[in-house]
């Protein structure tokens, strides 16, 4: 999908608390390895995204929430917390376009250096993250740390 279809077709706006939280914690439960076990319950859910400083959100055509990204910002650098993207939507190049506009916009707002933390066996997500840039900074068994500097 070209970019220009996809900005005809969905909107990347900030998160409105409350009413989107419920369709991103459903995708984060859906999506994300473990984090069902890990919170067990709604105000759980919610707290876990208060953690984030920005929020990013994907609206489908239908207006239904189909993405989201949730980062922890300081000062001039940023980790992203969480992305996930509907299963529905997968594997279609939307997540790349969703993370182009989403380096657009902090380049803009001063960040310099991006941050994230992903599963070794995440072989999609690595591979997405090598084709914006990023590289590895650290690894251990479990997980690989990687950064890229805008
Ligand atoms: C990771 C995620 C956000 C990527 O979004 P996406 O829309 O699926 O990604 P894209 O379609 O833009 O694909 C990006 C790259 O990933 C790779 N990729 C895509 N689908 C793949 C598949 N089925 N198998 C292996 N690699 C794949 C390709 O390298 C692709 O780049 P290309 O299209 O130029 O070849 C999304 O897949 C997702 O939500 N996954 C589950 C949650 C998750 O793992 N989040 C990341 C935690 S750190």
């Amino acid at each position: 999908m070209n970019s220009k279809l996809l900005k005809s077709s969905f909107k990347f706006r900030p998160r409105i608390r409350e009413k989107d939280d419920p369709f991103i914690i459903q995708l984060l439960k859906k999506n994300i390895t473990n984090y069902d076990g890990r919170f067990d319950d709604y105000n759980a859910c919610v707290k876990n995204l208060n953690v984030c400083t920005d929020h990013l959100v994907l609206e489908g055509p239908s207006g239904k929430v189909i993405g989201y990204i949730g980062l922890i910002k300081n000062k001039d650098s940023i980790f992203i917390k969480f992305a996930v993207m509907d299963e529905r939507y997968q594997s279609k190049g939307i997540g790349s376009l969703f993370f182009k506009e989403l380096l657009v916009n902090l380049k803009k707002q001063g960040i310099r250096t991006i941050q994230l933390q992903v599963d070794i066996v995440n072989t999609r997500a690595i591979s997405l993250y090598k084709k914006l840039g990023f590289k590895t900074v650290k690894q251990d068994f479990l997980k690989t740390v990687m950064e890229m500097n805008i």
